[in-house]
């Protein structure tokens, strides 16, 4: 099949690598002529893995081109997707003015039937407005329909999830619209669920906000865990292993970040109050992810005080998860704001996210390490914010080693327990009873009256 794909952001380019990889013709199209220029040298704009190999493969085949002149790109196509970014705005609402833009030059270039899909994460209701704002564009009368086709790909295994989805989800209000996109998919083998527009419009949201609230509940029975002497991971573990609750998504830590989550519950609870309802839910969802870095920074400050002056901090990871380079909404970036603003001089590193890091947070303060064993040198503590695999298997003689005080903050729960206790550490994790609370909570019950009082 002959596609286009508008937007080279992750959702574009990963989809137009995999389009072309399962033999269509596919065009990317993006207005930055600088990226384009990248990709067509093979320069991926984002860490992903496997991605440049399959981009290189497949323009070396004649299946992929890319080009900034969207009429060229939508001309040769049967199916055009619109994968620009859809931020979120003051109020909390998807900003969907890249998408619209999109939709009115889509209209002026159309000459034949097309089917225009949405991938971009929009709130119920967009696709009929694409809809009405390309015909309204139209410089001819031409037949052509809407589609809704959202993308669940999680980032730095985005290749991964497109061919091996466990869904696709196709809605329009033409079944000659479903019948063209069910041709694209029906290969993979997986349930294609065939639905209206704004179902499928819906499906998006309320798939992440699902799994955001899993993660803002797995971090509230963390609360409970290291006050109740319990240990979280055993606690998911157990949860997880009953198939109605399944075990994804329940990994405790600093809270949920990244270019989607926070964005998508947002917008999904003002769509909930532009439909004159209050979703409750997830209100708490935001409110308990919001906190869960405090929670954190709360032992921080019980044991390290609050004026960190003067104290040498070294932070492992930076991106708002392992496998990514991405630092969008990092809560990681977060908590170093406040351990810097808090007086501390910090030493960081993430295997992927430096230049990204750097171009955020500057120099003041900050200096920024080859690997994890710099960032440990001579600091009086270390946090892991960030959960890269290599990361939960450190040296932890060296690290003892290399750091002033044998002290972990461990925001990710990467490291065990036992061993790190065992070699003399003190250290603090997420929902678990570790010598490091034992030790605050023997202090002089501060512990216990802060958490009271909230105090912290
Ligand atoms: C997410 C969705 O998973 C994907 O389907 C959608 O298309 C885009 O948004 P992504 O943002 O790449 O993907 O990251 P994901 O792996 O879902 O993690 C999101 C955040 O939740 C990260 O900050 C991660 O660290 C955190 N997380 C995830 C947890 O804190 N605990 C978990 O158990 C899982």
């Amino acid at each position: 099949m002959k596609l286009c794909v508008i937007g080279t952001g992750y959702v574009g380019l990963v989809g137009a690598a995999i389009f072309s990889d399962w033999g269509n013709e596919v065009i990317g199209v993006d207005i930055d002529s600088a990226k384009i220029e990248k990709i067509k040298a093979g320069e991926m704009p984002i860490y992903e893995p496997g991605l440049a190999e399959i981009v290189v493969r497949n323009i070396g085949e004649k299946r992929l081109s890319f080009t900034t002149d969207m009429a060229e790109g939508i001309a040769h196509a049967e199916i055009v997707f619109i994968c620009v970014g859809t931020p979120q705005d003051d109020t909390g609402a998807a900003d969907l003015s890249a998408v619209l833009a999109v939709a009115k030059q889509i209209g002026e270039s159309l000459t034949d039937y097309k089917v225009i899909v949405t991938k971009s994460t929009v709130p119920v209701g967009t696709n009929e407005r694409v809809y009405e704002l390309i015909r309204q564009n139209l410089k001819s009368p031409v037949e052509f329909d809407v589609a809704s086709n959202p993308e669940f790909l999680r980032e730095g295994s985005s290749v991964e999830d497109m061919r091996t989805t466990d869904r696709t989800v196709i809605g329009s209000n033409s079944p000659k619209a479903l019948g063209i996109l069910k041709n694209l998919y029906t290969h993979l083998g997986t349930p294609i669920v065939e639905c209206d527009l704004r179902s499928a419009e819906l499906i998006k949201y309320a798939s992440n906000a699902f799994l955001a609230t899993k993660i803002s509940f797995i971090n509230e029975i963390a609360q409970i865990c290291e006050r109740a002497h319990a240990d979280i991971s055993t606690v998911a573990k157990g949860m997880g292993l009953d198939s109605r609750i399944g075990p994804k998504f329940l990994r405790a830590g600093i809270g949920y970040g990244g270019s989607c989550f926070p964005k998508d519950v947002a917008a999904l609870y003002r769509t909930s109050t532009d439909q004159a309802y209050d979703f409750k839910l997830l209100r708490g969802v935001m409110e308990v992810n919001e906190r869960m870095k405090y929670n954190f920074l709360k032992n921080v400050t019980l044991h390290l005080g609050k004026n960190l002056s003067g104290k040498s901090l070294g932070v492992l990871g930076l991106a708002f998860k392992g496998d990514t380079d991405d630092i969008r909404d990092s809560v990681a970036i977060e908590v170093v704001k406040v351990l810097r603003g808090m007086g501390a001089k910090l030493k960081v590193y993430d295997p992927q996210a430096m230049y990204n890091s750097k171009r955020v947070l500057g120099e003041d303060n900050i200096s920024y390490c080859l690997d994890s064993y710099e960032v440990m040198e001579k600091s009086d503590a270390l946090f892991i914010l960030t959960d890269w695999k290599e990361f939960g298997t450190i040296d932890l003689s060296r690290t003892k080693n290399l750091l002033a005080n044998p002290l972990i903050f461990d925001g990710r729960n990467m490291l065990n327990v036992e061993k790190v206790q065992n070699m003399g550490f003190v250290y603090f994790a997420v929902g678990k009873r570790t010598n490091g609370v034992e030790l605050l909570a023997e202090k002089d019950k501060v512990y216990q009256k802060a958490v009271l009082n909230n105090d912290h």
